[in-house]
């Protein structure tokens, strides 16, 4: 089956589809983008990631390149003409194409907007989390605004490239004081040592994961205990369990940090049961 990219207005071939070498995307990444789970053909989390698309364009002043319920629609019809059931669909909007300057264009441009979808192989993904992933620690050496969701990623690229390098599935940040601040794609967690789960809080300079938020909510109803509170390489490698969170990789255990293994190096029941829990929920809700 041939793969159907939307890319500004147009549905064209996944192979064809291409953006103007003055897209500012491409010569500044001054852009941002969206990446949804798609469960049963439906979006998930979708108002969350929705919102936070608004917030990434606002912040960076890019105007909406159509409405929300416009974007819903071509979201979905790019689902449907990749025949996408369980998979991801990723939105990129950027400032538009220009003459190359770092400052705004003094002229209106309209945003150009690329959306592609792709499946997921379930079985595969949940082998993966059934074995659970090793991850290494790597200085954090971002920009201070990692709450906009931009499409500037070097640092994120080279920790990936770092992490597969030696063997793991991520890379987490640690700041100045020996913290954790996230995953290069994803949300980091524990479960310490008093089985008290822990992942950063907000005030941090991270991405507001929108699987993190909506885990928070299951945590909340299942009565777990949570901290939402720092915690250091260290505090990682004694604790009873670690996982990511992200739309990628939904709730995915962590089994070993910098070659350590976390509790017994297998993945862990509470990250198990949170990952069974946020799939069932987000299938629910999904759009
Ligand atoms: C740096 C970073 N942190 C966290 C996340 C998780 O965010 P979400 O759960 O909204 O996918 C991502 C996802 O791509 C990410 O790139």
């Amino acid at each position: 089956m041939s793969r159907v990219a939307y890319v500004n207005g147009r549905f064209v071939p996944h192979a064809d589809a291409c953006v103007h070498i003055e897209d500012r995307g491409y010569q500044l990444a001054d852009g941002v983008y969206e990446v949804w789970a798609v469960f049963g053909g439906k979006l998930a989390d979708a108002e969350g990631h929705f919102a936070r698309l608004e917030r990434s364009l606002g912040e960076l002043r890019i105007p909406a390149p159509m409405s929300r319920k416009a974007l819903e629609l071509v979201l979905h019809e790019t689902v449907r003409r990749n025949r996408v059931t369980n998979g991801l669909v990723y939105l990129q909007v950027s400032r538009g194409v220009a003459p190359r300057d770092h400052a705004f264009p003094t002229r209106p441009v309209r945003p150009a907007l690329v959306i592609t979808a792709k499946p997921v192989d379930t079985a595969a993904a949940e082998a993966k989390a059934g074995k659970g992933i090793g991850v290494i620690s790597t200085p954090e050496t971002r920009w201070a605004r990692c709450d906009i969701k931009t499409i500037a990623l070097l640092p994120n690229v080279l920790a990936k490239q770092a992490a597969r390098e030696n063997g793991a599935g991520e890379a987490w940040f640690v700041d100045e004081l020996g913290l954790v601040t996230e995953g290069a794609s994803s949300n980091a967690w524990i479960v310490d040592r008093d089985g008290v789960l822990r992942t950063r809080d907000l005030n941090a300079n991270i991405l507001r994961g929108i699987t993190r938020r909506s885990l928070l909510d299951i945590i909340a109803r299942e009565g777990l205990p949570l901290a939402e509170r720092p915690f250091s390489v260290e505090e990682a490698k004694q604790a009873r369990e670690a996982f990511i969170t992200g739309a990628g990789s939904l709730v995915t255990p962590v089994v070993s940090i910098d070659g350590t293994p976390i509790g017994d190096g297998k993945p862990g029941p509470v990250a198990l049961k949170l990952r069974a829990s946020y799939v069932s929920d987000a299938t629910a809700e999904a759009l």
